[in-house]
């Protein structure tokens, strides 16, 4: 259930709440410390910069087709730290492709798998019954975490190094 308050280990606090209209500027600033490692595998490319057609894309979504879940510091709450989205895929609507990204500092500590587990929950709540996810095959970490979050993921060769995988959601049985 969103929002509330996730917790790391080392004790540092986390908002974990819907994506809002006004959050682009923080979405943009959170955008430009990511490493050009993280954009590449989020975006499958180089993204120095959201554009502003980008923000307004990304942050007025309607949380039924499109739903995007952040985490914010609760000790700086301008200080937007992770994205997880979906947007329900047009031609099969009980499906929704998925991306996700945590700033770098972070990843490694337990924050993406509780925002992929809290995104899937609220996906399963308006009807979205799987996810699918385009990514670069070496990228471990996502399919540990599609693994954590789906049952019966499958998939193949997309192009050159990219995969694609679907699987149904745990969260939608
Ligand atoms: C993918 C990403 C969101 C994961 O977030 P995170 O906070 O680092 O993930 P977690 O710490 O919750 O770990 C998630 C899983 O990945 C595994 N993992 C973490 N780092 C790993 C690594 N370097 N190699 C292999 N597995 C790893 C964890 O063990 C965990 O698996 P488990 O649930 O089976 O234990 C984050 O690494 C990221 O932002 N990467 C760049 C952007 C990206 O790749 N986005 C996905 C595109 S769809």
């Amino acid at each position: 259930m969103v929002p509330h308050t996730y917790t790391l280990p080392d004790g540092r606090a986390f908002v974990v709440r819907h994506i809002r209209p006004d959050d682009k500027a923080r979405l943009a600033a959170g955008h430009a410390r990511l490493s050009e490692e993280s954009v590449r595998r989020r975006f499958l490319a180089s993204k120095p910069s959201l554009t502003r057609g980008d923000l307004r894309y990304l942050t007025e979504v309607d949380s039924v087709d499109h739903l995007a879940i952040v985490a914010v510091q609760a000790s700086d709450p301008e200080a937007l730290v992770a994205v997880a989205r979906c947007i329900r895929l047009p031609e099969r609507p009980d499906f929704a492709e998925w991306a996700i990204v945590v700033g770098d500092p972070l990843q490694g500590l337990g924050l993406g798998g509780h925002l992929a587990r809290t995104l899937a929950e609220e996906a399963a709540r308006v009807g979205i019954r799987g996810f699918t996810a385009t990514l670069y095959g070496e990228n471990q970490p996502t399919q540990a975490l599609m693994r954590s979050i789906t049952r019966d993921l499958h998939g193949g060769w997309a192009g050159p190094g990219v995969r694609e995988l679907a699987g149904e959601l745990r969260a939608a049985a």
